[in-house]
C-alpha cells in the first residue's frame, strides 16, 4: 500500500471514527448495520450489548468502532494493521476447519499480541472476556455470514519422545518451510506475499522468537497444523506431517531463536 492510499485510509478512518464514536453500543450497531449492507441478520441484543460496550472501551481505538480494523490508531505506525473482524479471517486458530473457535479468541484476548502492539484485555474478569469473545463471534458471523465456532479443536498430542532429532527437524524445515521463511528462518532473500486483503509482507523472521499466536508448544503445534488463514501459510494436516514430525519442526524452531 503506498503512502497516499494509507493517508486516505487513515483520513477516512478518523472521520468515520469521530462520527461514530458518540454512538452508544446499541446505536453503534444500528449505525454500523445501516452502513454495512453485508449485514443480514439482527444482532441478538442482550447477549451482545455487554460485549459491545467492552469492545468500544478496550478495542475500538485500534479495531474501529464498527470492528472493521479502522480505529484511530490504525495506520499510525507502518505495518500496523489491527484485524478487521468484518473482512478478515482469524489467523491464530486451533481447529480442523481453520475457523476460530471461542477458545481461540479468548486466548488472544487474554494474552494480547504484544509483538504486534496489542495489549492483553484490560479486564481480568473471565465473564467479561467471554462477553467480548461472544461479541466478536456475532460480529464476524453477521458480517461474513458464517458461524465461527463450528470447528473441532485439534487436540495437542503427547510427545512420544521429549526432544526430537534436530537433524530431522532441520530437513523437514528445508523441505516444507524454507521457501517462505528462508533456510535460516530469517525470511531474508524471499519474496513478499500478499495477505487476503492484498497487503504485501514477508513471512515471519522466525529467529526473533516472536509468535503472535503464542509461543507455547501447543500454540506452535496448532500454527503448523492449521497454518495461518488469511495468509499464504498453508496448513500441514496429519496427512502431510505426522505428529512426531510437527514436534521435530517445533524443536527446530526453538534452535532458530537468537
Ligand atoms: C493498540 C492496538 C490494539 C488494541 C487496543 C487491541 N488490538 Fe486486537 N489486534 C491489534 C493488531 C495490530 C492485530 C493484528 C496482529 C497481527 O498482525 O497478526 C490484532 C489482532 C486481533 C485479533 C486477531 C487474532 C487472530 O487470530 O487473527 C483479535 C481476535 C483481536 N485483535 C481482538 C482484540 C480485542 C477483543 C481487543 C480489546 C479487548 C483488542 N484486540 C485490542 C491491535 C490491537
Ligand atoms: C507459502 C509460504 C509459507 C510457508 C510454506 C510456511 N510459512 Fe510460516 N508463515 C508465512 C507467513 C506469510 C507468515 C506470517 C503471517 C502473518 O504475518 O500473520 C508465517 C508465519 C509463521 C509463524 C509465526 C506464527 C505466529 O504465531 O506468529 C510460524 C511459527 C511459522 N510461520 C512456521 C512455519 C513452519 C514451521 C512452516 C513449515 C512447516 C511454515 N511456516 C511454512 C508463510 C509461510
Amino acid at each position: 500500500m503506498n503512502v497516499a492510499t494509507r493517508g486516505l485510509l487513515l483520513g477516512g478512518a478518523l472521520i468515520a471514527g469521530t462520527w461514530l464514536i458518540f454512538q452508544t453500543a446499541t446505536g453503534y450497531w444500528q449505525q454500523a448495520a445501516a452502513t454495512e449492507p453485508i449485514t443480514s441478520a439482527a444482532m441478538p441484543s442482550d447477549a451482545f450489548a455487554a460485549g459491545a460496550a467492552l469492545f468500544q472501551r478496550d478495542c475500538a481505538h485500534c479495531h474501529g468502532v464498527a470492528g472493521d480494523g479502522s480505529g484511530e490508531l490504525a495506520g499510525t505506525v507502518p505495518d500496523f494493521f489491527p484485524r478487521s473482524f468484518r473482512e478478515e479471517s482469524m489467523r491464530f486458530v486451533s481447529t480442523e476447519n481453520r475457523a476460530a473457535c471461542r477458545e481461540d479468541l479468548l486466548r488472544t484476548i487474554r494474552r494480547g499480541i504484544p509483538e504486534a502492539g496489542m495489549p492483553p484485555s484490560l479486564t481480568t474478569h473471565a465473564a467479561e472476556q467471554e462477553q467480548i469473545a461472544d461479541f466478536l463471534i456475532e460480529l464476524h458471523r453477521i458480517a461474513r455470514e458464517k458461524v465461527l465456532d463450528v470447528g473441532e479443536q485439534i487436540q495437542v498430542p503427547e510427545r512420544l519422545s521429549p526432544t526430537s532429532n534436530s537433524e530431522e527437524g532441520k530437513q523437514l524445515f528445508l523441505a516444507n518451510c524454507s521457501a517462505c521463511h528462508g533456510a535460516d528462518g530469517k525470511a531474508g532473500a524471499v519474496p513478499e506475499f500478499p495477505d487476503e486483503l492484498g497487503r504485501l509482507a514477508k513471512a515471519r523472521d522466525l529467529t526473533r522468537g516472536e509468535f503472535f499466536g503464542g509461543a507455547s508448544d501447543a500454540d506452535l503445534f496448532w500454527r503448523i497444523r492449521c497454518g495461518l488463514p488469511g495468509t499464504v501459510m498453508p496448513a500441514f494436516p496429519s496427512t502431510s506431517l505426522s505428529d512426531e514430525q510437527v514436534w521435530a519442526l517445533i524443536d527446530h524452531l526453538r534452535t532458530l531463536e537468537d
